[in-house]
């Protein structure tokens, strides 16, 4: 069947990758990428789709109500995946504001489009809105985020993204806008803008620089490869239940510490230096501010309603990870000058 789709954000992480896999497995579909370009966005993520027929990018941004209106207006989407956010804690700590803009104002202004385009025929239509599992909060040693779970974000990024939910949500009860929305865990994989741990940590052990381990390094993430996060939003858009909630996570629990270990003895290894090289790099540093403990995700709706399972196991997926890390210098290199180096400078001056 043809389509329109929008996605948000496609030009980011998590959206280069949802971008791909729609534009290769939906020939009959028409991708429109909708993305500001902010220092996340990088269309040369996207270099090997960006000549598809079926694909188109604008460079465009949320927060303008009018411009989306009008973007809505003309092009008549039959669905919209909206991924893009402004997305790093860090950043939010430093400047929580522009979290307002862009993950709250942002949504409601596409929402508003949607629902405007949409008020005479929802047939076939879907609004999804993907999230993240930091609205639940923090977990203690035991138990694990449902979709039962009541929201309890800590810091201004999980703060704004639960205050989206909340809108897609009231929107499909109050104007009965046909969304659904997906709450994931960390995801890991090639093209992750290097100040999220696992890129930052790889390129550092690298260029032989610290590793700045905030706190004890003891915070435990669910971490998943961002394909399979890419083919759990497959499923949902065409199979999960309009004003339903989905949790996605990899059943891969990880301190910090550990993790980073792992990341340290693959890297020797893959360089050539003596085992124990990198982790003489580690470097504990003042907490993050609201420092959530733990996250873990319950991901058996998802399993047991639309059949999505991770693909792919830890083990391997960090292996790809560092090697396309390593393969790609370029791409690192590209990302890493200009402003990035004055955000490294500014996030981590008093350690
Ligand atoms: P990212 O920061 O890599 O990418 C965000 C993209 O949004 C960038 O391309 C950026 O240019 C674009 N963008 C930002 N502000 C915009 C605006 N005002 N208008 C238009 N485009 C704008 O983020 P990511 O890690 O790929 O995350 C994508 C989505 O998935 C986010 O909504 C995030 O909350 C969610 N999520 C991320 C994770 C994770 O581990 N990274 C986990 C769960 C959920
Ligand atoms: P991050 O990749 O920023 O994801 P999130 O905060 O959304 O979970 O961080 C993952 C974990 O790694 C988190 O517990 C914070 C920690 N961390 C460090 O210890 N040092 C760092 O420099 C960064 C960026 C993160």
């Amino acid at each position: 069947m043809k389509k329109k789709i929008l996605i948000t954000g496609g030009a980011g992480f998590i959206g280069s990758h949802v971008v791909r896999l729609f534009v290769n497995n939906y020939p009959n579909y028409e991708i429109v990428n909708l993305d500001k370009l902010t220092y996340a966005g990088n269309l040369a993520n996207l270099a090997d789709v960006e000549d598809k027929p079926n694909y188109r990018f604008i460079k465009g941004d949320i927060v303008d109500a009018a411009f989306i209106q009008e973007l809505f207006e003309t092009e008549q989407f039959d669905g919209v995946i909206h991924l893009a956010a402004e997305s790093h804690v860090d950043r939010s700590i430093a400047n929580p504001t522009e979290f307002v803009f862009t993950n709250v104002i942002g949504t409601v202004n596409l929402l508003n489009a949607a629902k405007h385009i949409w008020k005479d025929n929802r047939e076939g239509k879907r609004f999804y809105h993907i999230s993240t599992d930091e609205v639940y909060g923090s977990l203690g040693k035991e138990g694990f985020f449902t979709e039962e779970t009541g929201y309890d974000p800590h810091s201004p990024y999980s703060a704004s993204k639960a205050s989206s939910d909340h809108f897609v949500r009231a929107y499909n009860d109050t104007f009965g806008l046909p969304t659904v929305i997906s709450n994931c865990s960390n995801n890991y994989g090639s093209f992750q803008f290097p100040e999220k741990l696992i890129p930052l940590f790889i390129n550092n052990i690298r260029n032989n620089k610290a590793l700045p381990v905030y706190g004890k390094g003891e915070n435990v993430r669910d971490w998943l490869w961002v394909v399979d996060h890419a083919r759990a939003i497959d499923v949902i858009f065409h199979k999960g239940e309009l004003g339903e909630t989905y949790n996605i996570g990899g059943f891969n629990e990880w301190t910090n510490i550990d993790l980073i270990k792992v990341i340290c003895k693959k890297m020797d290894k893959k360089l050539g230096r003596e085992a124990g090289t990198s982790e003489k790099l580690i470097t504990y540093v003042k907490d993050r501010a609201g420092h959530d403990l733990r996250y873990a995700i319950d991901a058996t709706k998802i399993k047991n309603e639309l059949g999505w399972e991770p693909s792919l196991q830890f083990e391997e997926g960090i292996e790809k990870t560092i090697d396309w890390y390593l393969a790609n210098e370029e791409w690192m290199n590209n990302v890493t000058s200009g402003d990035y180096l004055k955000y490294y400078e500014a996030q981590y001056q008093e350690r």
